[in-house]
């Protein structure tokens, strides 16, 4: 992971193969090739009609190319001096995660997009610089660990994991300020940016915060790693994940008895004279992703790989672009299709199917499969209209995406005490209609983007110990989270439709 190089000398160029000495090569459509940055040329894949590429990919992409588009949602930094000084002290600092591991990701991922795994995505909206304790991302790894057990034995699917965590610090928000008493703020943007409380100085944006929310993410990923490879997570202390508040409900008695079932089976297992001493059982491989935002933070963290050559964003293993900046011609997208990690994109029910395969072309011109993860983020009522036409245009388009299911984003309303909120039932809702929409157009349904927490927070309403005053726990900086009980339940009932 050497070779940083800021001043863009050893930029990569988004060429089209043969167009330099071969101009007939542009006149037919059907044999352009796009070349991604390190990537070996594709062979045969064709151009579609209709979303070829035009001389415009013909440019140059360094990952500071971003910046000759508009950006959106990138805060009022007020001294631009100062924020250019805290990234250049960022594009100095070690990376976080390392090329072969975001590689090794979207090998995974490619199993998810062809069938064969399900891809479970968690963790918090917004991470918190005041909830940063070795407790907190215990609590949550315990949960999504659980939930993946859940999955893995009710289905007899792999589960690819991947948390919302070391690095989901930055927020899009709908307006750019926010009025609180008779005053208007300017919005939170997560904590890299600013902070919750309601004061001018509080709200302002700080370069700072950019570098503590490095800070945390190494400090957390670091923890993660001990967790996944160091015994927390051998499959042997399976009944250690269950928390007590949690063994006491109905889901966590559920719960138990996979536990225990799993447990006879090692046992089985070993009196048989297997070998259970193999790593797959006692550690497991565990993936950091956030939304790719604040395009100056990540600009800063990519590097360039020594052994392939290619860039990427070493920020996290995966980077999604949301549903507030995935216009194709913009900066974030213009950033993301120059890093070779796996992509996520998310898509609302406004998502119109032309404009999506316009983003899939430019993103994945080598129809690589991991390369893209498509999140549907419709809301329960809208799945069965919006989301049939994008899988058809995207199946047409030839890209080889996974297609997972965030059913919170869609699903969040106002309670009447002010919370924002939402409830389990239509959590559950939205994804059985993903299913069922994913199966009758052929998709395969392949995992679940979900916000969570190990806490036992009151923030959504429902589960099978009916939350009811929101008031008791609220926590969350941001959006609301399914607590330890309500995600537990939720992938007993995802285990059930992937058995159907
Ligand atoms: C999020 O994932 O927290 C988010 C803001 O999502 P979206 O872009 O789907 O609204
Ligand atoms: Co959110």
């Amino acid at each position: 992971m050497a070779d940083v190089d800021r001043s863009g000398q050893m930029s990569y160029v988004h060429r089209i193969e043969g167009a330099p000495e071969d101009p007939d090569a542009l006149a037919d459509p059907g044999t352009l090739r796009l070349g991604l940055p390190g990537r070996p040329p594709a062979t045969g894949v064709p151009a579609r009609r209709g979303h070829s590429p035009t001389l415009e990919a013909v440019r140059e992409w360094t990952p500071r190319s971003w910046r000759e588009r508009p950006a959106d949602q990138q805060p009022d930094w007020p001294d631009e001096a100062i924020l250019e000084q805290a990234l250049k002290h960022l594009s100095t600092l070690p990376p976080l995660v390392f090329a072969g591991e975001a590689r090794q990701l979207t090998s995974s991922l490619a199993e998810v997009a062809e069938g064969r795994a399900f891809m479970l995505q968690a963790g918090d909206c917004a991470e918190s610089f005041d909830d940063f304790t070795a407790d907190a991302i215990r609590d949550k790894l315990k949960v999504i660990l659980q939930m993946a057990v859940v999955l893995t034995y009710g289905s007899g699917v792999p589960v690819v994991k991947v948390g919302r965590i070391a690095g989901q610090f930055a927020k899009p928000r709908s307006s750019p300020t926010e009025r609180i008493g008779d005053e208007d703020f300017p919005s939170f943007r997560g904590h890299s940016v600013n902070d919750l409380m309601a004061t001018a100085s509080a709200r302002a944006a700080n370069p700072e915060r950019l570098l503590a929310a490095y800070h945390q993410s190494a400090s957390t990923l670091n923890l993660l790693r001990a967790f996944a490879k160091g015994g927390f997570a051998d499959l042997r202390q399976v009944h250690t994940w269950n928390q007590e508040f949690v063994a006491t409900s109905a889901e966590g008695r559920r719960y138990e008895a996979i536990a225990s079932e799993i447990e006879r089976a090692l046992r089985f297992m070993k009196a048989c004279g297997i070998d259970v001493e193999t790593a797959a059982l006692h550690q497991v491989d565990f993936y950091t992703s956030h939304e790719a935002l604040l395009l100056g933070y990540e600009e800063a963290l990519t590097r360039q790989d020594s052994l392939t050559g290619a860039w990427y964003d070493c920020s996290a293993h995966m980077l999604w672009v949301g549903e507030r900046t995935r216009a194709v011609d913009r900066a974030h997208v213009e950033f993301l299709s120059g890093v070779g990690n796996p992509l996520g994109m998310k898509l609302g029910p406004a998502a119109v199917p032309d404009d999506v395969v316009a983003v899939c072309d430019r993103l994945d011109p080598q129809h690589t499969p991991g390369r893209l993860t498509l999140i549907s983020r419709m809301g329960s009522a809208r799945v069965t209209d919006a989301l049939p036409p994008l899988i058809r245009a995207v199946r047409d388009s030839g890209h080889p995406v996974a297609w997972v299911c965030d059913p919170m984003h869609g699903n969040t309303f106002t309670s009447p005490s002010g919370r924002k909120t939402r409830h389990l039932d239509d959590v559950l809702s939205e994804i059985e209609t993903f299913f069922s929409v994913c199966r009758s157009e052929g998709a395969w349904p392949g995992g679940v983007h979900v916000e969570l927490t190990g806490d036992n927070v009151t923030e959504c309403l429902g589960g099978s110990e009916e939350i009811l005053d929101l008031d008791v726990r609220y926590t969350t900086t941001c959006d609301p989270r399914l607590n330890a009980r309500q995600s537990i339940d939720l992938a007993f009932r995802v285990a059930e439709l992937l058995r159907a």
